[in-house]
């Protein structure tokens, strides 16, 4: 089976963007690869962040993903921090990383343009993520878009560690899927945290059922007589994924047909997310209830990564040259 790695910050909730974009597929990846996940606290750190929620926001995070249905008795869900592999490995490679690249990073240079101080650590960020999957020797990165770029950095870092220390890593392949962008309510750009648009995945159902009512659809549908375009809605991508696809089909019909209202369109997607939703949420707010479960499941996580991080390290402390301990 190959190794698939992933991670999310704890950046606060959940919302359906997430969910639709990463979380889901990481569910559905369970069956077919040997699945490591890991709540990325270290890069939450490397911008403006409030310390005395940092700590709730990963618990909460952990207990979201476990939610949406990652399995601990599947796959590895563990806290990046609890495995300390991770920096080890990331200034080991911080040594065969080209200063010039990393400055290039299109992520890093959007986030630098946002804030008054740049710390090294956001400028380190992607060799972070290098270290993240290179301590497991994935073999499988599921990424969006904008990862494409720091997924290539690592495939290059493991290249210039082979060369200078001798074969260690197998270079990591994108695992590219088919989940469609997921925009904002506003429909100007991505649903996201920082932008203001999104829906959280612990929506109430009346305050899901406002913000669809205000989100945006196809442009060029003023009036009700103006026959839709649903390829170009994000109400219709995310019917794709809550309603039945015999009434998807008569959706985007009728819309092409002008014979159904956005409001009737949106309702029906009301219909099919609140139930999906509300059932996230009873599982969330069983797990967060009970910390103590929680903690075990993560340091269970934990020490099933550590294992796998520790011989790496192993590995890579001989190849460097560190002396034993
Ligand atoms: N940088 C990723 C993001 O912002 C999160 C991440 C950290 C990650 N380490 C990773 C993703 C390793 C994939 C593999 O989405
Ligand atoms: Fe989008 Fe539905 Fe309106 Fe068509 S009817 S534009 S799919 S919201």
């Amino acid at each position: 089976m190959e190794t698939v790695l992933s991670g999310i910050q704890p950046s606060g909730e959940l919302h359906v963007g997430n969910y639709l974009g990463a979380i889901r597929n990481w569910v559905s990846l369970q069956d077919s690869y040997r699945c490591i996940f890991s709540v990325v606290d270290y890069h939450a750190i490397t911008s403006d962040y409030d310390p005395a929620a940092l700590s709730s926001n990963t618990l909460d995070m952990a207990a979201a993903i476990l939610a949406c249905g990652v399995d601990p008795a599947l796959s590895i869900l563990f806290v990046q921090s609890h495995v300390r592999e991770h920096t080890e490995l990331c200034w080991v490679l911080c040594s065969v990383a080209p200063m010039g690249e990393l400055s290039r990073m299109t992520q890093f240079k959007d986030k630098s343009e946002r804030q008054e101080t740049v710390s090294a650590g956001l400028w380190s960020y992607p060799v972070l993520q290098a270290a993240d999957i290179l301590l497991y020797r994935a073999t499988r990165v599921p990424v969006g878009v904008d990862q494409v770029q720091h997924l290539e950095l690592c495939r290059e870092l493991a290249r210039r560690f082979n060369a200078r220390f001798g074969p260690t890593f197998a270079e990591p392949q994108p695992l590219l899927t088919s989940t469609p962008k997921i925009m904002g309510l506003d429909g100007q750009a991505k649903m996201s945290k920082s932008l203001g648009n999104t829906i959280a995945l612990g929506e109430p159902a009346d305050a899901l059922r406002a913000k669809l009512k205000a989100a945006f659809t196809d442009p060029q549908r003023k009036r009700r007589s103006d026959p839709g375009r649903p390829e170009v809605c994000n109400i219709y991508t995310m019917h794709g994924f809550f309603t039945e696809s015999a009434r998807t089909d008569e959706i985007a019909a009728k819309c092409r047909a002008a014979q159904i209202g956005c409001v009737e369109c949106k309702g029906i997607l009301a219909d099919g997310m609140v139930p999906h939703l509300e059932a996230i949420q009873r599982r969330y707010r069983d797990l967060r209830s009970d910390e103590a479960r929680l903690h075990a499941v993560l340091h269970d996580g934990a020490a099933k990564a550590r294992v796998i991080a520790q011989a790496t390290m192993a590995e890579v402390r001989g190849r460097v040259g560190l002396v034993g301990a």
